[in-house]
């Protein structure tokens, strides 16, 4: 174990003690893939310590949402996935909090578990689905939930500075191989749950010229390697090949890659690991982090982050089934959201580049359409923003690239910097940032950005 652990562990177990007094607790976690997870993993720990709680799903945590917590009194409230940016409104509203998140602190309190206080970044090392793992296990037997531990920081991407998870993540997965384990594989999204030419003709991240969004091309593409299919045969998923045909598959694809001239960076991104959820069937989006994620995504950023906690916590019935139905909603707004931008095109300045969506991108997507745009098509010299429409302002999604991060970026610092000149709230990490920003301020608000961004990257 390394030292960071053993000291987040010790954190942890000071949390769990305060935990451990009180028979009911309220929960407050964050809508994605990783608050979901969190909130799940914290949920199961109660019921095992059988601590009763109340769960609350926020897309942000912001003043008056603090404040909402603290009218209803609880005696004590557990922050999982968010909390860490916003101490100074738990502590003036007098919220008696546990927080346990991966967030850049602003503040501290005393039960605070967020891995930058113990010298890790809670942007690649451990997401906030870990830092509640970790927390989970002093509050007993818990580590079979391991596995919803990964699923988060999948969702929240942390694989990607490496192309594989490592540090904090890297041990969670190592320690608990009877739950959880890696395969290096095609990078595709749907290798459980899609035909094998599907999830060729949707992949969008990255965009593969000559395939992505041309059903026939797929075929044609599968057939020619011998990958041919009779009639009557029903399609196989990427899952149901045998090992040679995978590799056929991933090796014809590289070629094509390299000979539709996409960039290196891409090329790259075609093989990763992948992480295979070992208690779950095979052929379900629950057995793939990747999709796991997503299929949790599709329920919190449309308000349904209950749906998700439901299939975390074990239900294959009806909250699964809506799961599904949100998925598909969300496949299709991803994809509207891409073709938004290919169509209206990104503006560019000397240090960033923006979009506006308006109201045609939900909010609560606008983050996920900047970050694949940026990657798959993008100019990822300049980090990229997006707007969109919110009721009291704009929300603002910013991503960088590690590149960038290494030259001194830092999103959530530089958000946080320009929202106080001009109202609004922001943070988040270094690679990828939020905030909202008051109706009027969007020209200001990014002519500002502008220069802080160059500011750290001089
Ligand atoms: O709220 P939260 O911390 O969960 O969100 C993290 C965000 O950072 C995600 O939207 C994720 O996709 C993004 N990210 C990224 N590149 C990374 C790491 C995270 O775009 N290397
Ligand atoms: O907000 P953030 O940038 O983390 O969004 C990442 C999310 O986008 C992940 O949950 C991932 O599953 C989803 N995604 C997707 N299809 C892709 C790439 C990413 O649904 N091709
Ligand atoms: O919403 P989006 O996916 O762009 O968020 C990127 C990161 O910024 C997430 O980690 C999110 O928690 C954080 N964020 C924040 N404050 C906001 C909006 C987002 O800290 N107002
Ligand atoms: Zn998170």
């Amino acid at each position: 174990m390394s030292e960071t652990m053993v000291m987040m562990a010790e954190k942890a177990r000071e949390c769990a003690e305060e935990i451990t007094k009180y028979d009911e607790v309220q929960l407050v976690s964050h809508i994605d893939a990783d608050g979901i997870t969190s909130g799940a993993i914290i949920a199961k720990a109660l019921e095992r310590a059988g601590i009763g709680y109340d769960m609350m799903f926020v897309k942000q945590l912001d003043e008056t949402i603090v404040k909402e917590i603290a009218d209803i009194n609880p005696e004590l409230t557990i922050f999982t996935d968010l909390g860490s940016g916003q101490l100074e409104h738990i502590t003036n509203y007098g919220v008696n909090a546990v927080v346990s998140d991966h967030h850049r602190p602003q503040g501290d309190t005393k039960f605070h578990l967020n891995p930058h206080l113990f010298g890790a970044n809670g942007s690649y090392e451990i997401s906030g689905s870990g830092t509640t793992f970790i927390l989970a296990t002093q509050l007993g037997d818990n580590r079979d939930l391991a596995d919803l531990a990964i699923v988060g920081c999948v969702g929240d991407m942390q694989y990607r500075k490496y192309g594989k998870l490592v540090s904090l993540n890297r041990m969670i997965l190592d320690t608990n191989p009877e739950v959880i384990s890696s395969v290096a594989d095609i990078s595709l999204f749907g290798k459980q749950t899609r035909p094998v030419y599907k999830m060729l003709q949707f992949s969008s991240d990255p965009f593969i010229p000559g395939l992505t969004g041309n059903e026939d091309a797929c075929i044609d593409f599968l057939a020619r390697i011998g990958l041919q299919f009779a009639n009557d045969e029903k399609w196989r998923r990427w899952i149901d090949l045998s090992e040679d045909e995978k590799k056929k598959v991933t090796s014809s694809l590289l070629q094509h890659a390299m000979q539709s001239g996409i960039s290196s960076y891409n090329i790259g991104r075609l093989v990763s690991e992948g992480y295979i959820l070992l208690s779950e069937q095979e052929g379900t989006e629950m057995r793939d982090a990747t999709e796991y994620s997503t299929l949790l995504n599709a329920t919190g950023r449309y308000m349904q982050a209950e749906v998700g906690m439901q299939v975390c916590m074990g239900d294959r019935d009806e909250a699964y089934v809506q799961a599904q139905e949100l998925l598909h909603n969300h496949r299709k707004n991803l994809v509207d959201g891409l073709n938004f931008v290919k169509d209206n095109g990104i503006t560019e300045l000397s240090h960033l580049q923006y979009f506006d969506a308006g109201n045609t991108i939900p909010e609560t997507i606008v983050g996920i359409v900047a970050g694949m745009s940026h990657s798959s098509a993008g100019n990822r010299k300049l980090p990229i923003i997006a707007f969109a429409d919110k009721d009291d302002g704009y929300k603002v999604s910013a991503r960088g690239t590690q590149e960038l991060v290494n030259r001194g970026l830092n999103l959530a610092e530089a958000l946080s910097v320009v929202c106080q000149e001009l109202g609004g709230a922001g943070g988040g990490h270094d690679i990828a940032a939020g905030a909202t920003v008051p109706f009027g301020k969007k020209e200001e608000f990014i002519q500002k950005l502008n220069s802080a961004i160059a500011a750290q990257l001089s």
